[in-house]
C-alpha cells in the first residue's frame, strides 16, 4: 500500500517537472511594433516588453544605404514614445521584413562597397534616431550565395559596430537577426558559426508553418510547439537549431499574436487536418489579428479547441477554420522557452493583442517571471515534496495503529465476554434491589410481562409515536412511574 501510493505521489511530481522545469529566467521579452499597424504605439501596454523592435526599415536598391518609407514620424518618435511608456525597455530598428524584396537583400550583400554603404547608413541611423540596437529581418537568404554573403555582411557589420562605440564613447548598438524556424532554407544553411559569434542573439520565426496560401487544402496548426509525426513545429526547430550549433542562450523565441483562416471543405468535419479549400468566406485575407478572432468567437460563437498535444488552439463556426495561439498555448510556450533555458520570446506583432488589457503580452510576461500559474506550480512542487515524505510515514503508522488493534482485541476476546456476563449479573441484581427500594435509578430493565401489562398490551392508545427503533409506548406501571 506504501508503495503503491509512494509511486503515485511520484508520478505527478514527475509530471509535473517535466511540463514546467524552471530552468533560467527569461531576459527578453520581446515585441514587434509594425509601422503600418492601425493601433498607435501610444495605445499599447508596453510594461510586459524588455525589447521593442520597430518594422521595418528598408534598402535603398540604388545606394544600398538604409531609408525609412515615409512618412517617417512614427520612426522618429519609437523610442522616446516606448521610454515614456516603459523607461527601462530597449528599442532595436528592424530592417527588412516580410515585405521586403529580398533580391534587393541578396545584391546588398554580395559586393564590400555595396555592404559598407549600408552598414555605414544603418549605423548611422539608429543612432541618429535614438534606437539601442538594429535587427536584419532578411526574410529569407535563399541560397547557397546568399548565405555565405549574410556570414560575410554580419562579421563586418559586427566590426563596425564594436569601432563606432569605442569612437562615440557610448554602449555598443544591440545587433540581432531575425531568421527562418530551422537552420535551412531550400537547403541552404545559416552561417551559424557568424550567427554566434557576432549577434546578441537571433530571432527564430516558429509561426507560419501553414498558411492558407500555402496549403489550401487542409487545416493545420501554424505555429504549433509539437509535432509527433512530421516534426514540423517550434520543437523541432530549436533542436535543429541547437543540434547545429547556435547555443540557446542566443535563442529567442517567436510567439504570433495572428492567426490564419481556412475555410472547411464540408462543414461537419473541422478537425486538425480537416480538408479544406480556398479561403475563409468571412475574411478576404487569410490572415488574422488574435483580437480579430477573440471577436469572431463572440460573434459567430465559435467552438474553440486547445490541443494539449501539440500546443495549439483553433475555433471554427460555419466553414471558417482558425488556427492561432490564445493564453494556455503562449503561457506552455514560455514555461518551454524556460525549461530549454533559452534567452527568451519575441511576439510578432504587439497590436495583434487585445488592446483593453494585452491578454498574451501579459500572460507571456507573467508565466516568464514565475508569478500566476508557475509560482502555483512552484507551491504545488512544494506540497508534491511534502506529500512523498508523509505519506508512506502517514501509511506506515496506519499500518502499525491496524496491527496493534488486532493484537489488542484478540488479547481482550475472552475476558471481554467474562466481564457481559458479570455485568449483566450486576444488573440483574441492582434492578431487584431497586424494585424492592422504589430506588429512582435512570436505567431500569423490566421484563415483558412487567412491559406488557404496564402499556395495557402495547395497545394503539398508549402508542407515543414511532422511534428510530420501531414504536415507543407509554406505559404506566404498577407504582404509578412512566
Ligand atoms: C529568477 O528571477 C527571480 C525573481 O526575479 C529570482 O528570485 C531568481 O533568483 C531568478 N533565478 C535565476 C536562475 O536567475
Ligand atoms: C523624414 O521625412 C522628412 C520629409 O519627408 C525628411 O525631410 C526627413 O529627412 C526624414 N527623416 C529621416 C530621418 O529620414
Ligand atoms: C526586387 O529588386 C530587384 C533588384 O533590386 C528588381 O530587379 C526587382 O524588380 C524587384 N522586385 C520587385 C517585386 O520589386
Ligand atoms: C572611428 O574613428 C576613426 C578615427 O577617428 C575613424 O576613422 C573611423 O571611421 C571611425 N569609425 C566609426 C565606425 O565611427
Ligand atoms: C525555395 O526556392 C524556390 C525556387 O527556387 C522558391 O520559389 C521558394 O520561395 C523558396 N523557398 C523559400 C522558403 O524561400
Ligand atoms: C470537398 O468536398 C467535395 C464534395 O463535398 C469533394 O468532392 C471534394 O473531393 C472535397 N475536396 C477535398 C480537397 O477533399
Ligand atoms: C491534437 O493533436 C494531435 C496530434 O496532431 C492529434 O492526433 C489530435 O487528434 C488532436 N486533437 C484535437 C482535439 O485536435
Amino acid at each position: 500500500m506504501t508503495f503503491f501510493y509512494a509511486n503515485i505521489f511520484l508520478f505527478f511530481f514527475l509530471h509535473q517537472l517535466i511540463i514546467f522545469s524552471n530552468g533560467q529566467n527569461i531576459t527578453i521579452k520581446g515585441g514587434y511594433w509594425l509601422r503600418e499597424s492601425e493601433l498607435s504605439l501610444d495605445k499599447i501596454d508596453l510594461t510586459p516588453f524588455t525589447h521593442l523592435f520597430c518594422g521595418f526599415a528598408d534598402i535603398n536598391s540604388q545606394s544600398n544605404q538604409l531609408i525609412l518609407t515615409s512618412p517617417n514620424s512614427s520612426f522618429i518618435q519609437f523610442t522616446s514614445i516606448v521610454q515614456q511608456k516603459n523607461p527601462s525597455a530597449k528599442t532595436l530598428l528592424s530592417i527588412g521584413g516580410g515585405g521586403a524584396n529580398k533580391t534587393t537583400y541578396g545584391v546588398m550583400a554580395t559586393t564590400p562597397n555595396s555592404r559598407k554603404s549600408f552598414i555605414d547608413s544603418s549605423i548611422n541611423l539608429a543612432r541618429q534616431l535614438g534606437f539601442h540596437g538594429h535587427d536584419l529581418s532578411w526574410i529569407f537568404p535563399e541560397s547557397a550565395s546568399d548565405m555565405a554573403n549574410l556570414g560575410i555582411l554580419l562579421n563586418e557589420w559586427r566590426i563596425t559596430i564594436n569601432t563606432e562605440a569605442r569612437n562615440s564613447s557610448e554602449a555598443p548598438l544591440l545587433f540581432t537577426a531575425t531568421v527562418s524556424g530551422s537552420p535551412r532554407v531550400n537547403d541552404s544553411i545559416y552561417p551559424i558559426q557568424s550567427l554566434t559569434r557576432n549577434l546578441d542573439w537571433i530571432n527564430l520565426l516558429e509561426y507560419r508553418f501553414y498558411e492558407p496560401n500555402c496549403s489550401p487544402l487542409e487545416t493545420n496548426s501554424h505555429a504549433q510547439l509539437f509535432d509527433p509525426v512530421k516534426q514540423v513545429s517550434g520543437s523541432d526547430g530549436i533542436n535543429q537549431w541547437i543540434h547545429e550549433g547556435i547555443p540557446p542562450q542566443k535563442i529567442v523565441f517567436g510567439i504570433p499574436f495572428f492567426g490564419y483562416a481556412w475555410r472547411l471543405n464540408n462543414t461537419n468535419i473541422h478537425s486538425l487536418r480537416a480538408s479544406a479549400m480556398e479561403k475563409s468566406d468571412v475574411y478576404d485575407n487569410p490572415w488574422m489579428r488574435y483580437d480579430q478572432i477573440r471577436d469572431f468567437i463572440v460573434q459567430h460563437r465559435a467552438t474553440t479547441v486547445y490541443n494539449a498535444t501539440i500546443i495549439g488552439d483553433y475555433c471554427y463556426s460555419g466553414n471558417t477554420w482558425i488556427s492561432y495561439d490564445d493564453i494556455q498555448s503562449v503561457r506552455t510556450k514560455v514555461s518551454y522557452i524556460k525549461s530549454r533555458e533559452l534567452l527568451g520570446y519575441y511576439a510578432f506583432d504587439i497590436s495583434g493583442d487585445t488592446n483593453w488589457n494585452s491578454l498574451l503580452s501579459q500572460a507571456a510576461s507573467q508565466e516568464a517571471d514565475g508569478v500566476t500559474q508557475g509560482e502555483i506550480v512552484k507551491k504545488k512542487k512544494k506540497l508534491n515534496r511534502l506529500v512523498i515524505i508523509l505519506i508512506p510515514i502517514g501509511a506506515l503508522l496506519i499500518l502499525i495503529l491496524l496491527v496493534f488493534i488486532i493484537w489488542y482485541l484478540r488479547r481482550r476476546q475472552v475476558p471481554k465476554f467474562q466481564e457481559l456476563e458479570r455485568n449483566q449479573r450486576n444488573k440483574m441484581g441492582s434492578r431487584n434491589k431497586a424494585r424492592k427500594s422504589g430506588d429512582n435509578s435512570n436505567l431500569q430493565v423490566f421484563s415483558f410481562d412487567e412491559m406488557k401489562e404496564a402499556t395495557n398490551n402495547f395497545s394503539f392508545e398508549n402508542k407515543l409515536g414511532e422511534g428510530g427503533y420501531g414504536p415507543v409506548y407509554e406505559g404506566k406501571l404498577k407504582n404509578g412511574k412512566k
